[in-house]
């Protein structure tokens, strides 16, 4: 059994059953605005503040300033963090989607597997060298959705992702990893990813009788006994908060 990892955010600790495990990778998987930055970044900086934790946040499809200054506004200041040496920004994007197109456009080349190959390499060398750097224990990587553009080939992706998350597993450090949420007519559409994962968080936004409502599921957990109901969660200006005791609809 694996040491369990306080999350730092309140009620999330409670459904998967004390903690996440320590040293393995989890998916968080949602649909748009539903909050995935937003938890992830909590669970960076609650460790870094109420554990001693130090963290690294790998971002694949948002700048290191808008990044900042959206976790101002909840009072999370990660560049004073990153001045004190506990916390390190990896800016990924030259990976996401409108590098890709100026890549398409002006470099064909790049495009070659091995160019790919050496860019998930070279994004794996800089994430160790800045966990080496801060001795970080916890990591995020936001968002493998981005990777789709990179990689439009499935098997590609497929074996991109594998590298990415297997690599994660090897650093010795606990991850959140990020992704999007796919739909296939009505049913959801269970993606790769979750599969290579020691275990899944998912978050949506339900609507019904014309109001809509934040949810969230651990749908899976190794090594540990998890409350799998879908319950409610809020987000404010102190940042994400789980209902674990809450009905979803109804009575507040
Ligand atoms: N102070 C706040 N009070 C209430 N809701 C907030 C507040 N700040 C942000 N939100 C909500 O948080 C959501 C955005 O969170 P976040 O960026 O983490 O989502 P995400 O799942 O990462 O989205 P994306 O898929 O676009 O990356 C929005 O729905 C926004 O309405
Ligand atoms: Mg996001």
């Amino acid at each position: 059994m694996s040491k369990k990892i306080a999350t730092g955010i309140t009620g999330l600790d409670e459904l998967v059953g004390g903690g996440i495990p320590e040293g393995r990778v989890i998916l968080v998987i949602g649909g748009p605005g539903t909050g995935k930055t937003i938890l992830c970044s909590q669970f960076l900086y609650k460790g870094i503040h109420e554990k001693q934790e130090n963290g690294v946040f790998v971002s694949l499809d948002e700048s290191k300033d808008h990044f900042y200054s959206e976790m101002q506004k909840f009072g999370w200041d990660f560049r004073k963090l990153e001045e004190g040496g506990k916390f390190a920004f990896v800016n990924a994007t030259r990976m996401s989607r409108v590098a890709m197109l100026k890549e398409k456009l002006y470099k064909e080349e790049t495009r070659s597997l091995r160019g790919k190959q050496l860019s998930i390499d070279k994004l794996v060398e800089g994430l160790q060298t800045q966990i080496q750097r801060t001795k970080a224990k916890r990591v995020v990587v936001d968002t493998l959705a981005a990777l789709t553009y990179r990689f439009p080939d499935p098997i590609e992706r497929r074996t991109a992702i594998v590298d990415l998350i297997e690599s994660l597993a090897d650093l010795g450090v606990t991850s959140l990893v990020t992704t999007e949420l796919g739909y296939l007519g009505l049913e959801r559409n269970a993606v790769e990813e979750e599969f290579l994962v020691h275990g899944v968080i998912m978050m949506q936004t339900l609507f019904s009788g014309g109001t809509t409502t934040r949810a969230i599921q651990v749908e899976k957990m190794r090594e540990a006994k998890v409350n799998p109901s879908l319950v409610p969660y809020s987000i404010d200006r102190n940042g994400i908060e789980i209902f674990p005791n809450m009905p979803l609809f109804g009575e507040k």
